[in-house]
């Protein structure tokens, strides 16, 4: 049959998709060039905030109109699969499959029932030693960084969030199965990979989360590491020592610290003050000035005051973040913060959200200027020239640039390149080639 995957969500969806995909190709299946020409359509969904949802019922109604049409295959999985299980066939009968976030090796399994004409078929059982996923089998997107799971689940318990129910609690890969894993990418000409998890500073798969990165970084050959995301409370010393010294590691480092309240980060119960969470970013010392340093914030959650939310102004600037991304609270199902009452009108919430992000925006934008005149490696991440005539490359910073190069000359994908930066604006930076 040809496939074709619908992927909403995180970087871990994206890599489970290029699971899925192998598992596929395996049994013979071909992708589709477009969802028109697929047989079997999978939508591997997400369910972090109310519009992800609504988003994928939506697509599940058009999906309802295509099968009138012609014959199709539809199967529901992701983290979506994994909460509504068998709602997801009472709200959207049209739906052959449902294959749960733990489950994911199975799907082969499931497209064979469905095609031997059996109806709602579902597995959204909890396999313990799914983490040990045949890496062989991944059919990666053609990017310049390869995806590495090394772990899954989240053992945290935020007040706000649906993680710990759709992906369960954590599961270690072995870190042997790691460096395995990259040294046969960096072998298939990857020289950048990102290591994987809801919370990979938490990794104990039989060393820590820093050891790892010092082994993943002995790679011959790999140029950076990427990792996302981390616990402020899994932040340790030795994990800030690691980022300090290393120079395979990608300056980067993304840690939600959500809200600058203590009242509300303890009814998130986030299991930090706004002052244990500065101690730890304190960790990095001189380092910190090298990082991109990244956040996650929620506006609005239930009971957050004016006076809350001037907190989470103030860790703003005091911090000083380079970017963040921020999202107004969506209660969700299942989730303990539901017993709170979701109490700040939508327009005051609104109203909060952008001012935090038109302040972020300003910080961006200095940050940003601060790199006007330094000369910065940058990978290639386009094929060719962009429409504008620009290259789009990518720092070590994780900040785009656009980049012009001389008539002529075409650097290769995923080569890394210095970059002499010219100019810079609140959403990427320009430069030429050095
Ligand atoms: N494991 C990551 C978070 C994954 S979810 C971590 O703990 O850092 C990504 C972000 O979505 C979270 O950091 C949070 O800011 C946001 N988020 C999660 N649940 C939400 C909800 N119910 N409403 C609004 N934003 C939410
Ligand atoms: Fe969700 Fe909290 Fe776990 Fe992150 S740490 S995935 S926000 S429960
Ligand atoms: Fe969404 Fe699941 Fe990722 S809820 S953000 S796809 S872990």
């Amino acid at each position: 049959m040809k496939y074709f995957i619908e992927t909403w969500g995180c970087q871990m969806n994206d890599h489970d998709s290029e699971k899925l995909s192998g598992l596929l190709a395996r049994e013979g299946h071909e992708p589709a060039a477009s969802l028109a020409e697929a047989e079997l359509v999978l939508l591997n969904t997400c369910s972090i905030r109310e519009k992800a949802v609504h988003k994928v019922y939506s697509q599940l109604g058009h999906l309802r109109e295509e099968k009138e049409l012609r014959p199709l295959m539809i199967g529901v999985t992701g983290c979506l699969a994994q909460q509504d299980q068998e709602t997801i066939f009472k709200r959207a009968p049209q739906v052959d499959f449902v294959l749960g976030t733990m489950a994911i090796q199975n799907l082969p399994h499931l497209v064979s029932e469905v095609q031997a004409g059996r109806r709602h078929v579902l597995d959204t059982g909890e396999y313990p030693d799914h983490h040990l996923f045949p890496p062989e089998v991944t059919v990666r997107k053609p990017m310049a960084k390869a995806l590495v799971t090394i772990i899954e689940g989240c053992n945290h318990a935020c007040t706000y969030c649906v993680v710990p129910t759709t992906r369960g609690a954590e599961r270690h890969r072995p870190f042997e199965d790691v460096v395995e894993e990259v040294q046969g990418l960096v072998g298939r000409g990857y020289k950048e990979v990102e290591l994987l998890g809801q919370n990979v500073n938490s990794f104990s798969g039989g060393c820590s989360f820093a050891e790892l990165l010092d082994r993943v970084a002995d790679v011959n050959g790999l140029e950076w590491i990427r990792f996302t995301t981390s616990h402020p409370m899994n932040f340790t010393r030795e994990l800030a020592q690691v980022l300090a010294s290393n120079p395979k590691i990608a300056p980067f480092l993304h840690l939600p610290v959500q809200s600058g309240s203590d009242r509300v980060l303890r009814r998130m119960c986030r299991e930090y003050t706004t002052e244990q969470y500065l101690e730890r970013l304190g960790f990095l010392g001189d380092a910190r000035e090298r990082l991109c340093l990244s956040t996650d914030f929620i506006v609005g959650f239930p009971g957050e005051t004016d006076e809350d939310f001037e907190g989470t102004l103030r860790i703003l600037d005091t911090v000083a973040y380079d970017t963040s991304f921020s999202f107004v609270y969506s209660p969700r199902p299942g989730t303990p913060a539901l017993r709170l009452q979701d109490d700040i009108p939508m327009t005051v919430k609104a109203e909060r959200l952008a001012r935090l992000q038109a302040r972020q925006t300003e910080l961006t934008w200095q940050s940003h200027r601060r790199q006007v005149g330094l000369t910065l490696k940058a990978r290639i991440e386009s094929q060719g020239a962009t429409d504008s005539g620009h290259w789009m490359a990518r720092t070590g910073q994780w900040r785009n640039v656009h980049l012009r190069v001389p008539e002529g000359i075409h650097p290769p994908f995923g080569e890394l390149v210095d970059v002499r930066i010219v100019d810079a604006g609140p959403h990427f930076l320009r430069g030429e080639l050095a």
